[in-house]
């Protein structure tokens, strides 16, 4: 581990600075965070015979569980009434992992590594946005560390796709279907899920509705990000997809998602 809790000075937490918007977002990715776990289950089971791998996914898995950690110990300073505990038992209850797979549900190992190389360029670049965005000290500080660590989760799992992509290879379009596919699921129930059980107590009389959740979470997590922290996402995906990170491709997918993102950030906006 680079770091622990205890690296962090949470004395500097300035309740003024916090953002009750952007807390409801953090609240939500403390609870996916903290379900690594069943991810870790299922990458050594779909690496079952490489034991060496198992180790990097191990610790990897026991990051992403810090950072659990930390997003709830700074949601909990900023809203004392936040349950952690309660809130993740009822968001692991909604959540159905293929824990017992054997092989990657992306069809080979190296279509899982984009799978997981989306997800983390979606992390740095989302935890990246939020230390350039907020202004309470103990966030900033909190989302330096997870952005770096996105960015070497993305190194590890980027690494891992080039070795399986030369004995598995995989052509540049079904990399691109794998990375679209991953990125849709991002509609799931995972993050409407943890908003809902984050941001709603059990005895909540308002009850949990998908498509309500998942408007509610991107409205939040989408206003977080400039222009800059989409060059870097879509940058990141294209590298995983086998294209150049960086050229022609590149300058017109980022002007066409910017387009998009600000656009369906208003329609978020215009029907809260
Ligand atoms: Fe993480
Ligand atoms: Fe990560």
């Amino acid at each position: 581990m680079r770091w622990t809790l205890d690296t962090i000075n949470w004395d500097a937490f300035d309740a003024s600075k916090v953002d009750p918007g952007l807390l409801s977002a953090v609240k939500a990715a403390a609870l996916v965070e903290f379900n690594a776990p069943d991810y870790v289950t299922y990458l050594c089971n779909v690496f079952s015979d490489r034991p060496e791998m198992k180790a990097d996914f191990r610790l990897w898995g026991a990051e992403e569980e810090q950072h659990g950690r930390a997003l709830a110990k700074w949601a909990k300073l900023a809203d004392p009434s936040f349950d952690f505990d309660d809130a993740f038992a009822r968001f692991r209850k909604m959540q159905n992992i293929e824990i017992g797979a054997v092989a990657s549900i992306r069809g080979s190992r190296a279509g899982e590594m984009v799978a997981r190389c989306v997800v983390e360029s979606g992390t740095s670049s989302f935890y990246t946005a939020i230390k350039d965005a907020t202004e309470e000290p103990c966030l900033k500080q909190v989302a330096t560390y997870l952005a770096a660590d996105e960015f070497a989760h993305y190194r590890l799992f980027y690494q891992t796709l080039k070795v399986f992509a030369a004995k598995e290879p995989i052509s540049p379009v079904n990399r691109m279907k794998i990375a679209i596919s991953r990125l849709n699921e991002a509609d799931d129930d995972e993050l409407a899920g943890a908003f809902y059980c984050a941001n709603h107590s059990a005895e909540s009389s308002i009850p949990y509705d998908r498509g309500r959740f998942a408007n509610a979470y991107f409205r939040e997590a989408l206003g977080v990000y400039r222009r800059q922290h989409i060059d870097r996402v879509v940058a990141m995906v294209l590298k995983a997809g086998g294209f150049a990170p960086h050229g022609w491709l590149s300058d017109r997918l980022c002007r066409v998602v910017w387009w998009m993102w600000t656009r369906r950030l208003a329609q978020l906006n215009a029907v809260a």
